[in-house]
């Protein structure tokens, strides 16, 4: 699953794992890069249609993507990745990945802590240019996944190293930035990375559809000691995975080998479609006296008080531009050039207009200066502040 092409600078690459646990499975469904575009999960669905092919014509569009996402300056962020070099990874073994949204970690004690998950591959991030990019996909469609086949069967195995950040709930307003916003990263200066494991791939599926095609992941998959967080975008993508796979592979999908739990488990949902679980009992609802279901040893869930309005309304600190200021400054010149070109060329479309164009300066403007004023001279466009 991915969207995007080089026309729009950028490949949006999910990265999702799943952990086989001896509680569970645990879903970390993320992508490559460690914001997002939206953090009001009501917007996704028109998002993607935004970022899918024009549904005339059938072909992905810029003017389109611009003109929804002009609506969108919490977007700005996510755009300073996807337009970045690393916004077209070299391959599937030198790309970032990252859980996106924050979790709850809860330790035996009870206490919770926020977290961010961050995978870095050991062999380092890689990325192609665009003149790269059209030679090595124009002339070899599959490389990234022969890349990493062959990696793998050659005894070369990729590896990633697992990090977490960590903020006490205690201390969640103490920021010039919401930690459950998702269009936010957590300064490594302040909240430091800490190692807490690695993955390897150390075997290749034998086959493509029924172990990969047929994995089925949600963010709401998780085991005790893990827990959601008020991450906007992550309580609504809790439920809407789970809803897509039922949709897309049938209601029994957790029976399938690749997506049920490899530990003792057991519940009395079943029937439906395709049901391949084949039962006997004559209780088929919990609790029962006659039944050896028992309830699972409990375990902390972080108490939420929650107090005052509950309303549909924009978050107190949206601070849309300083991070995207910050990380556009932290590139180098050259850097920082072949961001604002790519910019300058998705602008252009002819069917983006001229408002639309002074919009998206006029954001620029607010995250950087110079950034602002530079587009603004090479699109002809007035900045408007
Ligand atoms: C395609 O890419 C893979 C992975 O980089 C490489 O091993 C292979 O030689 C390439 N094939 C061609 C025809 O360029």
């Amino acid at each position: 699953m991915s969207v995007g092409a080089p026309k729009l600078s950028g490949i949006l690459g999910v990265f999702f794992v799943k952990f086989y646990t001896r509680e569970g499975n645990f879903d970390l469904v993320g992508n490559n890069f460690p914001v997002f575009f939206i953090r009001d999960g009501m917007k996704f669905p028109d998002m993607v249609h935004a970022l899918k092919p024009n549904p005339k014509s059938h072909i992905q569009e810029n003017w389109r993507i611009l003109d929804f996402f002009s609506h969108h300056p919490e977007s700005l962020h996510m755009f300073t990745f996807l337009f970045d070099d690393i916004g077209i990874p070299q391959d599937y073994r030198h790309m970032d990945g990252s859980g996106v949204n924050t979790y709850t970690l809860i330790n035996k004690a009870g206490k919770a802590h926020y977290v961010k998950f961050h995978w870095r591959p050991t062999c380092g991030v890689k990325s192609l240019l665009e003149d790269e990019a059209i030679r090595v996909g124009g002339s070899n469609h599959s490389h990234a996944t022969q890349d990493l086949y062959d990696s793998i069967a050659a005894g070369n195995y990729p590896e990633w190293k697992l990090f977490i950040q960590i903020i006490d709930p205690d201390h969640e307003d103490k920021f010039d930035f919401d930690p459950l916003d998702v269009t936010k990263t957590w300064p490594e200066d302040i909240l430091p990375l800490m190692p807490v494991g690695r993955m390897v791939l150390n075997k290749n599926v034998d086959n493509f559809f029924a172990e990969n095609e047929q994995l089925a992941f949600c963010p709401g998959v998780i085991v005790p000691g893990v827990y959601y967080s008020d991450d906007k975008l992550l309580q609504t993508r809790v439920f809407s995975y789970s809803d897509t796979q039922r949709h897309r592979l049938g209601p029994n999908y957790l029976l399938l080998p690749a997506n049920a739990p490899k530990c003792a488990h057991h519940n009395n949902h079943h029937e439906g479609f395709m049901n391949f679980m084949h039962r006997d009992e004559e209780v088929n609802y919990f609790p029962s006296r006659f039944d050896p279901v028992r309830h699972a040893e409990t375990y902390p869930i972080p108490p939420n008080i929650c107090r005052g309005k509950r309303e549909k309304c924009i978050i107190e600190k949206e601070n849309n531009f300083k991070q995207p200021g910050e990380r556009y400054r932290s590139f180098t010149p050259e850097r920082q050039d072949r961001f604002i070109q790519r910019w300058v060329e998705a602008l252009s479309d002819p069917r983006v207009t001229h408002e639309i164009r002074s919009i998206w300066v006029s954001y620029w403007s607010q995250a950087d200066k110079s950034l602002g004023q530079k587009l603004a001279t090479r699109l002809n466009v007035r900045p408007s502040i």
